[in-house]
């Protein structure tokens, strides 16, 4: 089997680093191409046999997936050149506003695209497990949530807190964004039912912590992920980039990748 050519975007972020070396010790695949943001001093250089370039369809030339963890300017630009390359497309970027989601599915109308706000095995089990906690405690139940990440990290809530306020949510027949309360502050007044509170911590060189608290009268369930290595991330990544390639086009989570009910 020939190994997929994959090219890194943002390839000197945290998340981007840890890509392209891991990469590179698969046998399973290629590194085929590797972009830093224009302008970059770094850009011409060599990384892992390959030169880290400005630009993204140049990158792009001859390879089967492009793996993103930037920004979602930079996702929307990603979305539309696997598109257009008939290039399978891994999305790891959070934050995304409503312009990147549908930028994605464009996309995912001609290439297969796997977008996951979190490609750890043990957060998409956490949000198989909420699911179906909120579903059996019910209504009597408050759901609140609370994540901590390094002081670095641009978005708030983490894109893993919301989609798991959204499993939350849906489990209990709620509408996710209507559900969600994110301020808390002066006389907010009794919490009211169906309310789920995702309130974000940041600090330090934290990887990522969520807690889902589902507090009832008398007793409460705390289910928690922590990950302690950007790594887990990484081979999420590179697991959802060798699973695209050759698929059908249309929009994938973590959930069909590993296999997960
Ligand atoms: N899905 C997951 O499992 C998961 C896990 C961890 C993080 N994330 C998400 O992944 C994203 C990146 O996180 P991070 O911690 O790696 O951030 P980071 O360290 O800031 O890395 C982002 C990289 O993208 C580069 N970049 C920005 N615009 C670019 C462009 N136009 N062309 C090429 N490169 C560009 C940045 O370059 P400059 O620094 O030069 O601007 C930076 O090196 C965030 O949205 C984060 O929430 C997702």
């Amino acid at each position: 089997v020939t190994p997929a050519g994959v090219v890194v975007c943002g390839a000197l972020g945290r998340m981007g680093r840890r890509i392209l070396a891991l990469c590179h010790a698969d046998p399973e695949l290629r590194l085929a191409g590797a972009t830093v943001r224009p302008g970059s001093p770094q850009a011409g250089s060599q990384v892992h046999g390959v030169t880290l370039r400005e630009d993204l369809p140049a990158a792009a030339t001859g390879a089967d997936v492009i793996i993103d963890f930037t920004t979602p300017v930079h996702a929307i630009g990603a979305a539309r050149l696997a598109a257009d390359a008939g290039v399978a497309l891994v999305v790891g970027t959070t934050g995304l506003g409503a312009d990147a989601h549908a930028a994605l599915e464009a996309a995912a109308q001609r290439v297969p695209v796997v977008w996951a706000p979190n490609m750890s095995v043990g957060v998409n089990l956490l949000a198989a497990l909420v699911d179906r906690a909120s579903r059996a405690l019910g209504a009597g139940w408050d759901a609140e949530i609370v994540e901590l990440h390094h002081r670095h990290k641009r978005d708030a809530p983490s894109g893993t807190a919301l989609a798991l306020a959204e499993a939350a949510a849906r489990a209990r027949g709620l509408d996710p964004h209507a559900a969600r309360r994110s301020v808390r502050d002066g006389d907010v007044g009794a919490r009211p039912d169906g309310e789920i509170g995702v309130m974000a911590l940041r600090g330090g060189d934290v990887v990522g912590e969520h807690t889902v608290f589902f507090l009832g009268g008398g007793e409460r369930l705390e289910l928690t992920h922590r990950a302690t290595d950007r790594d887990v991330f990484a081979r999420g990544a590179l697991r959802a980039a060798r699973w695209a390639v050759g698929r059908p086009p249309g929009l994938y989570g973590m959930r069909e990748v590993l296999g997960l009910e």
